[in-house]
């Protein structure tokens, strides 16, 4: 590890979020389909995660599939399903060896049946690991995911587990996807694009950005160790002063 990161490290994000753009870019600039972009940035999914692993990061999430993805052409998001699902079949004993924990965020129940029923048992076989917690967002939308925390709410007043006076914004955390995981350290945005995309609208309230022209596919180690020191020289204030 190179000294200067090793200082870095003092300082290291718990939780990271990437925004994985630019494989369609990527294909293009060489003449190449789509999906072959999506499947060489599935080989950064699994280098990222390893070197987050390795390095001491507690949450990774990821960005793999959003709610509006679901209008790209069906070939597309057929190509992106099963390359999700063979990505969880044969990196799932890989993760077992690096003692990685797979979680998922979204609205799961969209996803083909073969694929769920891959998930879940990726999910359930990497259950008891203790290092990093690999959390996937698939057809995930930030807005869908407050619309479904209102409606968690509501049930739980209806219930009468919860009084209308007791929400505060710990208690509304607690009826989203993620109240599971800490908010997000450090969101990384691959390609350029300076938008958030409905990607964890809630929770990304005090994270640092960190936005790099690099096309996902050809995001490597060395820049996530430049994010991780971008990172590590930021003031965070939480809105107080300094
Ligand atoms: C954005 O690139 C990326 C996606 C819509 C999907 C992300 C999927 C992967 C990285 C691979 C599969 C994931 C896993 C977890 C195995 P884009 O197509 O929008 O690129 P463009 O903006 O250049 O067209």
């Amino acid at each position: 590890m190179p000294a200067n990161l090793k200082e870095d490290l003092k300082n290291l994000p718990r939780h990271i979020a990437i925004i994985m753009d630019g494989n369609g870019r990527w294909a293009k600039e060489r003449g190449l389909p789509r999906t072959e972009g999506h499947r060489r940035g599935a080989d950064t999914v699994r280098a990222i995660t390893e070197e987050c692993g390795a390095l001491g990061v507690e949450y990774l999430t990821l960005y793999a599939f959003s709610a509006e993805n679901w209008k790209r052409p069906k070939r597309e998001v057929d190509a992106l399903m099963k390359l999700l699902e063979q990505f969880l079949r044969t990196r799932t004993p890989e993760m077992m060896e690096q003692n990685v924990r797979l979680q998922a965020i979204g609205r799961l129940h969209d996803l083909p049946q073969t694929c769920q029923q891959q998930l879940h048992r990726s999910i359930e076989q990497t259950s008891q690991n203790t290092g990093l917690t690999l959390i996937l967002a698939l057809s995930y939308g930030g807005r869908e995911e407050i619309v479904d925390g209102v409606k968690s709410l509501l049930e739980s007043i209806e219930r009468g587990h919860l009084d209308k006076g007791m929400i505060d914004t710990e208690v509304f955390s607690k009826h989203l996807y993620t109240r599971y995981y800490p908010d997000p350290d450090l969101l990384i945005r691959t390609s350029g694009e300076m938008r958030l995309s409905n990607f964890l609208l809630w929770q990304l309230s005090y994270t640092e950005f960190y936005i790099t022209q690099t096309l996902w596919p050809d995001f490597g180690k060395e820049e996530l160790h430049q994010a991780i020191r971008a990172y590590s020289q930021r003031h965070r204030r939480f809105g107080t002063v300094a």
